[in-house]
């Protein structure tokens, strides 16, 4: 039977030197094939609303619709650390309502964290969080809830000013109590004094090698998504043509009467000659 990994877990990775690898999921049945790639945490992430309910952004995203693909994940996993990303709005409007959704997170859909994005301002929401005894992943650099006001969805940290809130956002939302850091869209020789300005994990996503982690969309990384990728992805796998191809063949053999064949069709185990009109 595997063991199901804590926070204290991922925790121990960094001082341990291991590296730390975390994929998006969305459903039970990728949740599961992920989990038994011994992948160590699944964040079920509000890129739901781009890449699977086919949303513009991550702005619509809601409170029900990702504690449903949340449930759904947590129940396709029994090792990896489930997290799940709380969605715009969810955390913004105060630390009450902040609470609640976190414990929403952990109480009905079996996560076991969950992921909010900015820095120093949303340290009172870490701190309620984490009083509440909901563990809480950062996520500083490029944050799609608020792209609009980084100046669209580029890389972030670019002069030496907003490099220094960075860092200064790294260290007090860690002092705050998050138990890890996405970094997004941020240059390799940043993430790294960030990585080692922090006693915290940082997992990266377009932000070089030397963080603790690295995390991937994994409609990305199988290449479903092909309305558009990100200069940081690696695809290790181009599926959206593979499946073209095969649900084209799929039609025609139906409009051609190939599928189903003789191997596809059961056998009546009774006689139905009878039952047959002239
Ligand atoms: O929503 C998401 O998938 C994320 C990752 C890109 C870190 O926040």
């Amino acid at each position: 039977m595997s063991v199901k990994k804590t926070v204290r877990d991922i925790l121990e990775m960094k001082q341990e030197s291991m590296r730390i690898t975390m994929l998006t999921a969305y459903d039970a049945s990728m949740a599961r094939l992920l989990d038994k790639s011994d992948i160590d945490i699944l964040l079920v992430g509000d890129s739901l609303g781009m890449v699977v309910l086919g949303y513009e952004s991550t702005v619509p995203v809601t409170m029900e619709e990702m504690l449903h693909h949340a449930r759904a994940v947590s129940r396709g996993t029994s090792q990896a650390l489930v997290v799940g990303d709380m969605p715009f709005g969810s955390y913004q409007s105060g630390l009450t309502a902040a609470v609640d959704n976190g414990v929403r997170f952990m109480k009905e859909a079996g996560c076991d964290a969950v992921k909010i994005e900015g820095g120093e301002e949303m340290c009172d929401v870490v701190r309620a969080l984490t009083r509440a005894g909901v563990p809480v992943m950062g996520h500083v650099g490029l944050t799609p809830q608020t792209a609009g006001q980084l100046g669209g969805f580029k890389v972030q940290g670019q002069n030496l000013e907003s490099a220094h809130r960075m860092i200064a956002d790294a260290r007090a939302l860690t002092q705050a109590g998050v138990f890890s850091l996405v970094l997004e869209c941020v240059p390799g020789e940043l993430a790294a004094i960030v990585t080692d300005s922090v006693g915290v994990p940082t997992i990266g996503i377009g932000a070089g090698p030397s963080c603790d982690g690295q995390v991937l969309v994994i409609n990305d990384l199988l290449g479903l998504f092909d309305k558009f990728t990100p200069g940081f992805v690696k695809k290790y796998l181009d599926l959206a043509p593979h499946i073209k191809e095969a649900v084209t063949l799929f039609r025609e053999e139906v409009e051609s009467g190939v599928f189903p064949a003789e191997e596809h069709t059961f056998k009546s185990k009774v006689d139905l000659s009878s039952m047959r009109e002239n």
